[in-house]
């Protein structure tokens, strides 16, 4: 609050200070005491940032044929596809484009920097690499669109984002420039070479942003990253998958470092995230989910956001769960388990140290904001423009 008054109170200075600079004739030269005014306002401005944040979007349309005419039919999961197909091509018909005009309502109405969706920006499905392709390019015009010109937009890679024939390739080879570009622009700088999953990191001013491949990144090269950034003021990692075990009784190794072998790196990962306070922000299992854990080190709070707003989502944030005793199945659900020995262990690496958990299905929209001392997560559910809640992320 500090930094916005003097914020506030900079940007107020400015304003009369180059109005008397116009009246005077001298609109082409700055006072030294203007420029000094305009270096402290910058450095504030890149302390204190919003960013515009979208869950995953499944981006489709109906009719079928036009992203699915080459589907391949013979697909075991065919049917449970067709049905994803279905739901894309409804919600994007007229729900999930108001979800996305509130949220760029409120990056116009308020300092945002930039845009972040959290994977699977797209349905794939294509089975073919020109539409594949194509997909890609009209959900990012799309999605930019009604945001402030030249926004930057930041997307992490999903599951379904290459999922299809020739998909791995299409999606790399559209997401390394595009992401190169985009990262530039919000930074400021000429990166030294191209970004390249599965880790891309850079340094937004004081904060430090890691953007993982889930299922490829190497939990130890997080952690080397994040200890060679000492100075970093704040640690963002965004995964598509979520860090986190979530309450999937099928899934729930389909995560960051879900692999068996990944155990150390997990604990090291686990550790170095509490001792820096770090920030995790996540998609992939399609509600809006809060973890904070606390322990002997330190404390890090994991955040999943959620937009596919289907004809199911709940109206209501009412939460599913809203208690650390409730991160834990209910009894019917966990008789679904395959392997229950392998599914507690992974519930019990994170249960000891979750202090506050709350997971509801409803989809949304939200915002990040960061500030030198807290960083807060607002979520706006459905297509609201007032935060339902604000979940206190550091
Ligand atoms: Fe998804």
């Amino acid at each position: 609050m500090k930094n916005m008054q003097r914020r506030d109170f900079i940007i107020g200075s400015l304003t009369s200070l180059g109005s008397l600079a116009f009246l005077n004739g001298r609109c082409d030269t700055v006072s030294p005491a203007l420029d000094d005014e305009i270096k402290n306002a910058s450095e504030l401005n890149s302390v204190a940032y919003n960013v515009a944040v979208l869950g995953d979007t499944h981006y489709d349309t109906a009719p079928e044929t036009v992203y699915h005419a080459h589907y391949d039919e013979s697909n075991i999961h065919s049917k449970i596809q067709h049905a994803e197909f279905r739901r894309n091509g409804e919600m994007w018909r007229e729900r999930c484009p108001r979800l996305l005009a509130s949220s760029a309502a409120l990056a116009h109405e308020n300092k945002t920097d930039f845009i972040l969706q959290l994977g699977d920006i797209i349905q794939g499905d294509c089975d073919h690499i020109p539409t594949h392709q194509k997909m890609l390019d009209d959900c990012i015009k799309m999605l930019k669109k009604p945001y402030p010109d030249n926004m930057p937009f930041l997307t992490v890679v999903g599951n379904h984002d290459f999922r299809g024939k020739g998909a791995r390739k299409a999606y790399f080879d559209f997401a390394h420039p595009f992401m190169t570009k985009e990262i530039e622009t919000l930074t400021g700088k000429k990166n030294e070479k191209p970004v390249e999953y599965p880790i891309v990191s850079f340094r937004k001013g004081p904060d430090l942003w890691i953007f993982c491949d889930f299922e490829k990144a190497n939990l130890n090269k997080i952690c080397d990253i994040i200890d060679a950034d000492g100075a970093a003021r704040h640690v963002f990692i965004v995964t598509h998958g979520p860090f986190t075990t979530y309450a999937n009784t099928k899934s729930y190794r389909w995560r960051l470092g879900g692999g068996v072998r990944a155990l150390k790196s997990r604990q090291r990962l686990f550790d170095t995230l509490s001792k820096r306070r770090g920030i995790v922000l996540s998609g992939h299992t399609h509600s809006t989910t809060y973890y904070r854990f606390e322990n002997s080190l330190g404390s890090f709070c994991e955040f999943t956001g959620n937009s596919v707003w289907t004809e199911r989502s709940p109206l209501t944030a009412i939460p599913d769960s809203s208690t650390p005793e409730q991160y834990i199945p209910a009894e019917r659900l966990l008789k679904t388990v395959r392997n229950k020995e392998d599914f507690h262990s992974e519930i019990n690496f994170f249960k000891p140290s979750l202090k506050k958990y709350y997971e509801t299905r409803a989809a949304g929209h939200y915002r990040l904001k960061v500030s030198e001392n807290s960083v807060e997560m607002e979520f706006y559910l459905c297509d609201a423009r007032t935060p339902d809640r604000v979940f206190k992320l550091k």
